[in-house]
């Protein structure tokens, strides 16, 4: 027995030898998202993993894609309103890819940053898994499917079939990245590195880089392993190599951990967020060739959440202004575009905003780089719910097999950007209060929870009497688990200390979505917890649109429950309209500026997003809570946080100059940098207005005559900024604004065009809603088409918009070629316009 087994050890040896000697080369990652064939709902009677599957007349088309957002919007879409009232269906996806023969023995993996959602990934016909949560990024093992003499077939299957799945717009497809990595057998897995910094005494920071390696090699390598820190300008700061180690070939992954030292480190923060990478390098001990390279981008921060004063980065108290987003673009959908999120970054931090919480689900990637390189404190969150489900066919049914998982890729995923400073392991969950069915643990719940080894809980503890309290716990473990560096919260809408989130003591900064009537007792009743406004304000706006008398203020709903109706289908763009759970920007500002021990807020919401028409149904079909509209075009209340956050001048007047003579007009204006503001009409002055520590706005009521409306801001007796409105005539002329005019030929950068309808003297009319066509010609297409009406049933994708109070949008593609794009903007009755767009190596 044993020769026999000694025999067949030796003849696997041998087997395995040539593979081992060719295989050294080391990672090679290839963005896959060009050229998959797309098909929806098709008849899947034929085998469509199959590779002699016919695809031909599928459409062929480049990730990320969302094909929901290129549906029509309808009532009757499962989705419903709250979704978005876009298609879903299933959509199926092919590519092909040769695999080189040269490349036997190496190891082949596909990675997905997002596909929502349920997704099934095929190779050759061969189903590698599936996914359900559609914000997970995962991966597979292609090896052992993989053909070496001939076309090898992946196939994504994407069922969002089952619907209503969602409280927003979740969009539909693989639409966010993918790539096929290539490895040798001997590397760091995915996610399989974790730095951590400490800042010592004597200002030099101790870099630990934790790291995973496997070896697909039986039975050992011997290497070593490398470790260099760069700094932002690519200059080495610090480096460590390893002895001999032996990497064995073991079903599990091995872990090792090496610390470097980095004299005088500049530190991470928001106004310069400077970033290192350390590159993890294994090298085969013999020969001394490169076997794997990671690189690891990171941060060097200190954060701290005080229960007294808040937040703290790098010992400097820093007040969380943060929004809450959810992940669409607008008219681009879900399709992830790193351009299209840096713009709404953009325009962000340009308010004075510096965080952003992912609500409610993992988000891109490219979210966090981005926020890692601008500087956003970030929180990330993981659920929306947990088993307790809020519509019909959401992850709620997942959650019990999957949450485990999904969160530890979640933490894995994210744990080395700097700009994360918090996680939340779910909003508004309903496990916040008992119910007598859902509070008992199902077999699979029980299994779920205590299947686990080394981080199990009691869950029999006695203070833990109630199923919902270990499940807080158990989602805590894991993240601790992976991630021992930040806090955990929870956005929570049940502010007594009875909530089961709160009871399971397992929360480290207490977090609530509203409830501001309950923070002034937040330390008496939580003491010494640290405490955030995990989610605030929920005011309700349409650019452009206005109801007087502007203190009026509007609730609408009236109650959460019930339905409400306005034949405007609009929400004053006056501060003046709120939820019944909400409140108004201002109010909500002054409130905070009162409660110095809370770390910050995540308004409710930075820009629109598709779904959640509140407080309106059908034809509305996206939200009304942002600051800015879902085209990228600042409400007025914009301006109101510009002026309270930063130094940036400010002066902003509004509502427009276009009214019916005699009537009584509220003009309100946000400033800073002044003491006073003064109004005038038509040359005649309208009265001196300041704010106040009740008023972060002034307001003057006045009788409208065509004309010129002026206000002028002074500082110490001297005029210091000023503005004016006139009156405008009819529609004469359309102007194009380009956010940026030269743009990356890399295939995916954009230039935002803004369109505006213009009297004959170039003021803005702000009631026009004229039907504008493009054309355009060279190196670019049009990704989308919006005006940030929250009730346009006009498509997204399109070459024509209404303007809406003045203004619509339209997003120019390159396609992947140098030279210009030029556009053309025709309306009828109206001068048209023309604006070329470059595309070249660099954006400017
Ligand atoms: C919150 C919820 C958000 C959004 C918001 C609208 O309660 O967490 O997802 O629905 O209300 O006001």
């Amino acid at each position: 027995m044993h020769n026999r087994l000694m025999r067949l050890f030796k003849h696997i040896l041998i087997l395995l030898i040539p593979v081992i000697t060719i295989s050294v080369s080391a990672r090679e990652v290839e963005n896959f998202n060009k050229g998959w064939k797309f098909a929806l709902n098709i008849d899947d009677r034929q085998d469509i993993t199959a590779d002699d599957y016919d695809d031909s007349g599928w459409r062929t088309l480049d990730l990320p894609h969302d094909w929901a957002i290129e549906g029509d919007f309808d009532e009757h879409n499962p989705s419903g309103t709250g979704g978005g009232a876009l298609p879903g269906g299933i959509g199926w996806y092919r590519k092909t890819f040769k695999a080189d023969k040269k490349d036997r023995g190496q190891v082949f993996t596909i990675e997905f940053d997002g596909v929502y959602m349920n997704s099934s990934v095929y190779i050759n016909g061969h189903l590698l898994g599936t996914r359900p949560y559609g914000y997970i990024s995962f991966s597979y093992d292609l090896t052992p499917y993989i053909n070496w003499d001939g076309e090898n077939v992946i196939a994504v299957k994407v069922d969002n079939s089952d619907q209503p799945n969602s409280r927003w717009y979740s969009g539909c497809g693989i639409y966010r990245d993918v790539r096929l990595v290539k490895l040798n057998p001997v590397h760091i897995p995915q996610w399989g590195t974790f730095v951590i910094s400490d800042i010592n005494h004597d200002g030099t920071a101790t870099v630990k880089v934790k790291y995973e390696m496997v070896n697909h090699n039986p039975p050992e390598n011997a290497v070593i392993i490398k470790q260099t820190i760069f700094d932002a300008d690519n200059k080495i700061v610090a480096k460590t190599q390893s002895s001999k180690v032996h990497v064995w070939n073991t079903a599990y992954t091995q872990e090792r951990t090496d610390t470097l030292l980095i004299n005088n480190p500049v530190l991470w923060n928001l106004e310069r967020p400077y970033l290192y990478t350390v590159t993890t390098e294994i090298l085969d001990y013999d020969s001394n060739k490169l076997l794997d390279s990671y690189s690891t981008i990171f941060g060097i921060r200190t954060i701290e959440f005080r229960a007294d004063s808040g937040f703290y980065l790098n010992g400097e108290h820093v007040r969380i202004n943060g929004v809450c987003n959810h992940h669409d673009l607008g008219c681009l959908g879900a399709a992830t575009n790193e351009r299209a999120i840096e713009r709404q970054l953009q325009i962000l931090k340009e308010m004075g905003c510096n965080g952003i919480r992912c609500s409610h689900n993992p988000p891109s990637p490219i979210l966090l780089d981005l926020c890692d390189r601008m500087g956003f404190l970030v929180m990330d969150e993981a659920f929306d719910m947990w088993h307790r489900r809020k519509t019909e066919r959401d992850y709620a049914r997942f959650f019990e097999g999957w949450a485990n998982r999904d969160l530890s890729d979640m933490i894995k995923r994210d744990r080395n950007h700097p700009s994360i400073v918090i996680w939340s392991i779910g909003n508004e969950v309903q496990e916040q209060w008992s119910d007598a069915r859902a509070d008992t643990l199902s077999d699979l719940l029980l299994e779920t929870l205590s299947d686990r080894d080394e981080y199990i809980i009691d869950y029999k503890r006695e203070e833990i009497d109630n199923v919902n309290t270990f499940i807080t716990q158990n989602l805590v473990d894991i993240i601790k688990h992976y991630d021992p560096t930040r806090p955990i919260t929870a956005g929570c809408n049940e502010p007594s200390p009875g909530n089961h989130l709160f009871r399971s003591g397992a929360i480290d900064v207490i977090g609530y979505n509203y409830h501001n009537q309950n923070v002034p007792a937040v330390p008496r009743l939580f003491p010494g917890k640290p405490f955030i406004i995990t989610e605030s304000v929920s005011a309700l706006m349409t650019r452009g649109f206005y109801e007087m008398p502007s203190d009026q203020m509007m609730t609408r709903p009236a109650r959460w429950d019930r339905p409400y109706y306005n034949p405007t289908f609009s929400c004053s763009a006056y501060d003046n309209v709120r939820t019944p759970w909400g409140s108004h920007h201002e109010e909500n500002l002054l409130f905070l500026n009162k409660q110095p021990f809370v770390a910050g807020q995540y308004i409710w919401t930075g820009f629109d997003y598709i779904g959640e028409p509140t407080p309106y149904g059908w034809p509305a079909r996206s939200s009304y809570f942002g600051i800015v509209d879902l085209a990228g075009f600042p409400k007025d209340i914009y301006y109101l946080y510009q002026s309270e956050w930063t130094d940036t001048p400010v002066l902003h007047l509004f509502p427009h100059w276009n009214w019916t003579p005699g009537e009584q007009i509220d003009m309100w204006c946000y400033y800073n940098n002044a003491d006073e503001v003064e109004l005038y009409i038509n040359g005649v002055s309208q009265g001196v207005r300041s704010k106040d520590a009740e008023h972060l706005h002034v307001v003057w009521n006045v009788t409208f005559e065509p004309g010129t409306v002026k206000v002028v801001a002074r500082k110490n007796g001297i005029e210091t900024a000023s503005q004016e409105i006139h009156t405008a005539g009819e529609p004469a002329q359309i102007r194009l604004t380009p956010d940026r005019s030269t743009i990356r030929s890399n295939g995916t950068d954009l230039s935002f065009v803004t369109v505006e309808i213009l009297d004959k003297d170039g003021n803005l009319c702000p009631n026009a809603d004229n039907l504008v066509k493009f054309s355009v010609d060279g190196k670019g297409f049009i990704a989308g088409v919006d005006n940030g009406s929250p009730i346009s049933l006009e498509r997204f994708k399109d070459n024509k918009r209404k303007a809406f109070y003045g203004k619509c949008l339209v997003v120019l593609q390159n396609n992947g070629s140098k030279g210009n794009i030029k556009l053309k903007a025709l309306s009828e009755g109206l001068n048209d316009a023309q604006i070329n767009i470059k595309c070249a190596s660099k954006a400017k």
